[in-house]
């Protein structure tokens, strides 16, 4: 079989799917890889060390999705809603995409996806299962962006982050916040403590208050209890406004009394709650710093714009969007051990295998046959539910 790896062509991306430490990987199990030109470039990878690992490349785009049995992409049509409609008349039927396909983005997409005939696979559906932890994209992509977001608020902020004794008098240490301690929240934290900055975090799962004890951190407890806070896969729940709006409140003061604010609370398939209002940036001291990481679904700042720095109260706001695309070889790195991981899990004899009583290729994938044929995908957009067509249906 082979698997096919074409340039990211959403605007500014340089992620690659496939970095050439995993080919020989790839060969074992009898997967050939063939690259479009120059795919790996910008994430540091050049074509030479592909070849070098038995990789082919080609200089043509759609001779990639021609010869490819498996597509491997970052941002499949659906994440990339700029440029990634291009690439539907390049899909056939029973040829499997697996990438970023944002399943619960909007129903046309995945429609026009499945209309292809081609067997999708969304990695943002992986699920939250201990065999499936190498192979979770999410996590990866999530760990890199809250690191990079404390580099961007540390290299905007006007003051450095770690508390210094000097000849030239004392420096107290920054004061970073993050809200939503999940895995960029984790790694903001980690990052900012390293670069020696005070850290607090709230998340509304009282859950993760050890895990943000134990690195360093302090957890703002607010009066207030989430009902239900989290669901079986260990993601937030979405909260009645009532609740945003205590929350709101109760943040003023803790967001006032910090320089860099980090956000990343999210609520899978909903717009993320605005937990940071007008109000309370204005309140900030001049010269703060906001990195919103929600900013793709709107923003936990009501002054974030998506995709863009403003500065409002004199409090810079980064509408960061596509973070983990700003570090892109170790981005890369990180999903392409992830997309091996699941496509080995699929694979056997050198053919694909799709077993759909396995948790992990049924919650991942999202069209077979000409049909959104994903259950959760399903319930999201209300259509009635699919009987499971097969045991055992190869692509
Ligand atoms: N394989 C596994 O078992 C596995 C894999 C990945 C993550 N996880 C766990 O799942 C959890 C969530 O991970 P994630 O980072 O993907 O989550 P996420 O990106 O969906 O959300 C980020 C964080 O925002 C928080 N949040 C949402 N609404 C909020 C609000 N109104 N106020 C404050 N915080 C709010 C969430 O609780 C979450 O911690 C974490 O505990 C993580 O460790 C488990």
């Amino acid at each position: 079989m082979i698997v096919g790896v074409p340039r990211e062509i959403f605007p500014g991306e340089r992620r690659v799917a496939l970095v050439p430490a995993v080919i020989p990987n790839l060969a074992k199990a009898g997967l050939e890889v063939v690259l479009e030109a120059a795919a790996g470039l910008d994430a540091g990878y050049p074509d030479a060390e592909y070849v070098n690992k038995g990789a082919k490349v080609v200089a043509d785009r759609a001779e990639v999705f021609r010869t490819a049995d498996i597509v491997l992409q970052v941002l499949c049509y659906g994440s990339n809603d700029s440029t990634g409609q291009a690439d539907l008349p390049l899909l056939r039927k029973g040829q499997a995409l697996i990438g970023f396909l944002r399943p619960l983005g909007d129903i046309q997409t995945g429609q026009a996806i499945a209309a292809t005939g081609a067997t999708s696979f969304s990695v943002e559906l992986m699920p939250r299962i201990t065999r499936a932890q190498n192979m979770d994209a999410l996590s990866s992509m999530s760990t890199i962006a809250g690191y990079k977001a404390v580099v961007i608020a540390a290299d905007a902020l006007p003051r450095i982050f770690p508390m210094l004794t000097t000849a030239a008098g004392t420096i107290t240490p920054s004061r970073v916040l993050v809200i939503g301690a999940g895995v960029a929240g984790l790694q903001a934290i980690a990052t900012a403590r390293r670069l020696g900055a005070v850290v607090s975090a709230y998340d509304l799962r009282p859950a993760v208050k050890e895990q943000v004890q134990s690195l360093g951190g302090r957890f703002v407890e607010l009066a207030i209890e989430a009902t239900d806070a989290q669901d079986a896969g260990g993601y937030a729940k979405a909260q009645d406004e009532a609740f945003y709006q205590k929350q709101r409140e109760l943040l003023g003061r803790v967001v006032a009394e910090s320089d860099v604010v980090i956000t990343t609370a999210v609520v899978p398939g909903k717009k993320s709650p605005v937990l940071v209002t007008k109000e309370m940036v204005a309140a900030m001291a001049h010269g703060s710093v906001i990195v919103d990481l929600a900013a793709e679904r709107g923003g936990n700042c009501e002054l974030t714009r998506t995709g863009e720095k403003v500065v409002e109260h004199g409090v810079t706001i980064f509408g960061a969007i596509n973070v983990a695309s700003t570090v892109p070889y170790h981005a890369s790195q990180m999903y392409s051990k992830n997309l091996t991981n699941f496509l080995l899990h699929m694979v056997k004899d050198g053919k694909l295998q799709l077993n759909l009583e396995d948790e992990i290729t049924r919650s991942t994938m999202v069209t077979q046959g000409g049909e959104i044929v994903n259950s959760r995908v399903r319930e999201f957009y209300n259509l009635p539910a699919l009987q499971l067509q097969s045991k055992e249906a190869s692509s």
